[in-house]
């Protein structure tokens, strides 16, 4: 597919951040972004990598009636010594297809996601952080824009890329969180969508969130939609529990998200001598585990939180502290070892790391 590049002059560009400390999570961007449109017929047409700036959209438009809209996250880092690179794209690239399917869109070539992606952000390569915690977070999305009200798949749709950069996403950074275990409300349900990255799965989160923020704790976790019985996730991350020398995360059982930054903890927590197991997480057993102390360590995984610590898990009424309520080793192991390969500290023994630039 060919990929025009309409750039703004110099003169033309936004200021930039001046305190990589006070970046926050998805609240600047960059000058340029990446549309491409879909339709019927057609297929992909019209690649551009163009001025940042709103969408004029009909406001009968599919996507702001019955939501068929998927997204990704994934992150440029910049190393010491000026090499821009991304983490696992490619991965990316096919679970957004696994959700362009699940939501009945269409599929994007993978290598044009990956290479698209890599151009953007080579041009934008100065937007991209270097201060510890930070990066260039990229957030691709899909979004059905045909102007009909009817319940139909869209004939017309935008693909597009935006560039934000990020510090931590929970504002207590590398600090443990609070995760309420949520036994009312359920986000997914066998045979649901809650394996695709949509935004209706998030949307339907957040009367669960904002009730557990209520309650003191920072988010929620998941249980099965059916007995709310087992551990599926939550939301913006994969959970994982570190006993003494095994650590336990759900199993990919169709309602849960297959994380990127959850399948190199796997890979990684076997590495450092750990057996690492995707099992089922009854959640009686969890708590006693915690309780008596066999559950050292519980923290979250995610492309935007990459690795948090979970101090406390408040389960009917009580809340546990899991270990000493602070930052266990294994956490902070597998975050230093990372974020090590990420930013091009560490070698790259899997092969993760793509540099752009
Ligand atoms: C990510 O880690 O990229 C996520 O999807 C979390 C996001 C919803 C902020």
């Amino acid at each position: 597919m060919e990929l025009k590049v309409l750039s703004l002059p110099e003169d033309k560009r936004k200021d930039k951040f001046t305190d990589e400390s006070k970046l926050g999570f998805g609240k600047i961007f960059t000058d340029h972004m990446l549309l491409v449109e879909w339709k019927t017929g057609k297929g992909w047409v019209d690649a551009r990598i163009q001025p940042y700036g709103p969408f004029v959209l009909d406001p009968s438009c599919l996507v702001f009636h019955y939501a068929q809209e998927i997204f990704e996250g994934l992150k440029a880092y910049k190393w010491s010594d000026g090499t821009i690179a991304l983490f696992r794209p490619e991965m990316n690239a096919r679970r957004f297809n696994l959700s362009a399917e699940r939501l009945c869109m269409p599929q994007l070539p993978e290598e044009f996601f990956v290479d698209s992606i890599a151009e953007l952000v080579r041009l934008e390569k100065d937007w991209v952080p270097g201060a510890e915690g930070t990066s260039l977070y990229i957030r691709p999305a899909m979004i059905a824009v045909e102007p009909v009200l009817g319940v139909k798949t869209s004939d017309h749709y935008y693909y597009y890329v935006i560039l934000s950069p990020v510090g931590a996403y929970y504002a207590s950074g590398f600090n443990p969180v609070k995760i309420l275990v949520e036994d009312r409300y359920v986000r997914s349900v066998p045979g649901g969508t809650g394996e695709a990255k949509t935004g209706g799965n998030y949307a339907s989160s957040l009367k669960a969130g904002l009730e557990a923020k209520k309650k003191g704790f920072d988010q929620v976790l998941w249980l099965d939609g059916v007995q709310r019985r087992y551990v599926d996730e939550v939301g913006a991350m994969n959970m994982f529990f570190a006993y003494e020398d095994r650590v336990v995360t759900a199993p990919l059982n169709g309602s849960i998200l297959s994380g990127v930054t959850r399948d190199s903890v796997l890979k990684l927590a076997d590495h450092l001598g750990f057996k690492a197991e995707e099992c089922k997480i009854e959640i009686n057993q969890l708590v006693a585990d915690i309780k008596a102390g066999k559950v050292k360590e519980a923290f979250g995984s995610g492309t935007a939180a990459v690795i948090s610590p979970v101090g406390v898990l408040g389960y009917k009424g009580e809340s546990i502290t899991v270990g000493d309520g602070g930052v266990g080793n294994l956490t902070r192991k597998l975050y230093d070892t990372l974020t090590g390969i990420q930013t091009g500290k560490l070698p790259d023994t899997f092969g993760w790391v793509r540099k752009i630039a």
